[in-house]
């Protein structure tokens, strides 16, 4: 792959808890850097320092908020994220890898908290329109079962204020992830999360390298 400076690509990284998202993003960004591409890995919530500082009260499990505030303020971190790292890296050439981004609204706060009711789709998708000029170019969703990711993501540090919800939240945010993947077949590519990273690792480089 050949880069010029006006190709930037965005890409962003979905799906459940324990999915493998980081280790598939780490080994993508080793071929990008093998490749000579420059990238700026960065994750949502999160990814600058206010939405850093954000990302702190959203997974504490002492914050106590509203539905409503919690989506909002996902969208207050992502516009502070676009501005300040995101968009300025993509002006400058260097492709983005996000780790989290839009479907992970719709899936956690649509689905996950909303219950795939239509009133909140309709809120997240106004706020998509009016505060996110820019979607990825690509977006990989690793696709595994809940109960595996759960099993993968219980091995790790203690629960955050999501990581606590119960294994049906779990199965609505993947419903979610499921209908976005329908929804936008030319954007989402389903990636096969089973098996061996290595093997997970190869698919999503497949993918990036038809895609892009
Ligand atoms: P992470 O564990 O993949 O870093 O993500 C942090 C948590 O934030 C994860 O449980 C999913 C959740 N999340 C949302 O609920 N809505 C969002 O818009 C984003 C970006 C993340």
């Amino acid at each position: 792959m050949s880069q010029t400076v006006n190709e930037a690509k965005f890409i962003s990284f979905e799906g459940t808890e324990g999915v493998g998202k980081t280790t598939a993003i780490n080994s993508l960004c080793q071929r990008l850097t093998d490749a000579g591409i420059e990238y700026v890995q960065t994750r949502e919530p999160g990814g600058s320092p206010f939405a850093e500082q954000l990302r702190e009260l959203l997974l504490d499990t002492k914050t106590d908020i509203t539905d409503d505030t919690e989506m909002l303020l996902m969208f207050a971190a992502r516009s502070d994220h676009l501005a300040k790292v995101i968009l300025p890296a993509l002006e400058a050439g260097k492709w983005v890898i996000c780790d989290r981004f839009v479907d992970s609204t719709v899936a956690y706060q649509g689905y996950g908290r909303g219950f795939g009711n239509s009133v909140m789709l309709q809120k997240i998708e106004g706020l998509i329109s009016q505060f996110v000029p820019r979607l990825p170019d690509l977006t990989l969703w690793l696709d595994l079962p809940v109960a595996e990711g759960m099993q993968r993501a219980g091995k790790r540090s203690a629960a955050d204020r999501f990581e606590q919800q119960k294994m049906a939240f779990f199965e609505r945010v993947y419903q979610g992830f499921s209908e976005q993947y329908q929804a936008h077949p030319q954007r989402i590519q389903r990636i096969d999360a089973q098996g061996e990273a290595e093997e997970v690792a190869a698919r999503v480089w497949q993918a990036v390298a038809q895609k892009l």
